[in-house]
């Protein structure tokens, strides 16, 4: 919280452990190591609740079980989100996101994004609702990529961007080119 506070002065911060944060919040983001997500979500069963927008930025990366970082590990359910949407209760709506975004970038409020976000999900309404908050980040374009299941393709692409990072030692993000002006209706 301090250092979130001194990074944005005008911002409100708060400090929680996962349960209090899940139980007074709209929205959830969801960004644990792959290796923490299903004991994470199994700990927060009780706190989740119906119409709550759960956003999975969880990626399987093979680094969860000392493998590569540019690996990805096999989930039965297809996606680590598809994972997620299955151990959540009934009514908390899922949403993937943000796996192309770099931690680094994020943090960095002096860099320019300049990238997008890929987005998908069972409903587009939750899209749209994950949209309009992530797009409140500056330089940040989300894009509807379709169902949850295309989630194991944006997952992926994590572990692409990890292999071209540490070849030209920068943080890569992804931006899709021939996309129409308007991409969600407001
Ligand atoms: N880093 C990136 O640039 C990036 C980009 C795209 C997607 N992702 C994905 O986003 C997820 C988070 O990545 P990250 O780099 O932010 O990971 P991280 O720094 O290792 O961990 C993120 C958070 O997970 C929590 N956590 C760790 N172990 C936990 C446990 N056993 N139970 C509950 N919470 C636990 C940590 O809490 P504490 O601080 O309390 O330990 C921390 O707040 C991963 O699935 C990653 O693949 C990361």
């Amino acid at each position: 919280v301090e250092r979130a506070s001194a990074a944005v002065p005008s911002g409100t911060f708060s400090g929680h452990d996962n349960a209090g944060a899940v139980g007074v919040a709209g929205t959830v983001i969801l960004s644990v190591p792959f290796r923490n997500q299903s004991e994470t979500l199994t700990n927060l069963k009780e706190a989740l609740t119906p119409g709550q927008l759960l956003i999975d930025a969880t990626v399987p990366l093979a680094a969860a079980v000392s493998g590569k970082a540019t690996r990805m590990l096999g989930v039965w359910q297809g996606s680590a989100a598809q994972q997620t949407l299955e151990m959540v209760p009934d009514g908390v709506r899922v949403v993937s996101a943000l796996h192309t975004v770099s931690a680094a970038s994020l943090t960095d409020l002096e860099h320019p994004l300049g990238q997008d976000v890929l987005v998908c999900g069972d409903s587009r309404a939750d899209k749209q609702e994950a949209a309009t908050l992530i797009e409140r980040i500056e330089g940040l374009r989300c894009v509807d990529c379709g169902r949850l299941e295309m989630a194991r393709t944006t997952e992926s692409l994590t572990a692409l961007l990890i292999a071209v990072n540490s070849r030209y030692k920068i943080h890569a993000g992804i931006r899709l080119t021939g996309l129409p002006d308007k991409l969600w209706e407001r």
